[in-house]
């Protein structure tokens, strides 16, 4: 496996945000993370790349990553995109991108670099410009293509949809799923049940800290309650 998690739990002071995570994720597979606000997804993302503190089985390819500082994370192959993007805003398009890849030294940086811009080409033409004249949707695509450059094997993807015009969404979600297909893992929160059911192999539903329910897209884009609550349909 993979990632493995097993009972994790992560609290912020006495509020339990997770409690007794359990939660898979094989080599190559896409799996997201559907909740409403508070429910956990973010605290989930930040106890897998270590910038949470948590307690139980947090395992990456058999390893235990309880111990191995934040910093060490992205060279075992685990990099995330964070919620709100967190991008140096004042820095150029190529500067931010550069970042992700800080801890390589390795010759394929460049070849990384065309792999990101082949996947949002924009952002070769806006190379050298400063991030926060950008749309919303081509600072996701920054963001996104800064945690490739860590040349992850599971990319942690926080709400790469929130906030964006609907073009740019679909654009992002064809990109993601193109990344998946190049053979990374994807762990992605989303909010956006559909496009997650869409394009994700298998879905972890997370409501008040808990599991709720786990499945295949298919089999939970049939449930009767995901439906309801997450589709607003049936
Ligand atoms: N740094 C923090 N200190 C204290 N409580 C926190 C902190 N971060 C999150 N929480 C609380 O932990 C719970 C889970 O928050 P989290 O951000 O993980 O949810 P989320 O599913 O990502 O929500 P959203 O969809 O709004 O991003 C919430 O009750 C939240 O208020
Ligand atoms: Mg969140």
């Amino acid at each position: 496996m993979l990632l493995e998690l097993r009972n994790l739990s992560v609290s912020y002071g006495k509020a339990v945000a997770l409690e007794n995570i359990s939660l898979r994720v094989a080599e190559g597979e896409f799996v997201a993370v559907l909740g409403p606000n508070g429910a956990g997804k973010s605290t989930l993302l930040k106890a897998i790349s270590r910038s949470q503190a948590s307690t139980g089985t947090l395992e990456f390819r058999g390893e235990s990553l309880q111990g191995v500082p934040a910093h060490a994370v992205v060279g075992k192959g685990i990099c995330h995109c964070p919620e709100g993007r967190r991008l140096f805003p004042e820095l150029t398009v190529l500067k931010n991108l550069m970042l992700g890849a800080y801890l390589r030294r390795d010759a394929a940086v460049a070849t990384h670099l065309k792999l990101v811009y082949s996947l949002f080409p924009i952002l070769e033409e806006r190379a050298p410009q400063i991030v926060s004249t950008l749309s919303g949707g081509q600072q996701q695509m920054v963001a996104i293509g800064r945690a490739l450059m860590g040349k992850p094997s599971l990319l942690l993807l926080d709400e790469p949809s929130v906030g964006i015009a609907h073009r740019l969404k679909i654009e992002i979600f064809d990109a993601i799923k193109r990344i998946q297909q190049g053979g990374c893992a994807i762990l992605m929160a989303e909010q956006d049940a559909q496009s997650a059911l869409r394009i994700a192999d298998r879905v972890y539903v997370l409501e008040h800290g808990h599991v709720g329910r786990e499945g295949t897209s298919a089999e939970l884009g049939a449930d009767d309650y995901i439906r309801q609550a997450y589709l607003g349909v049936g």
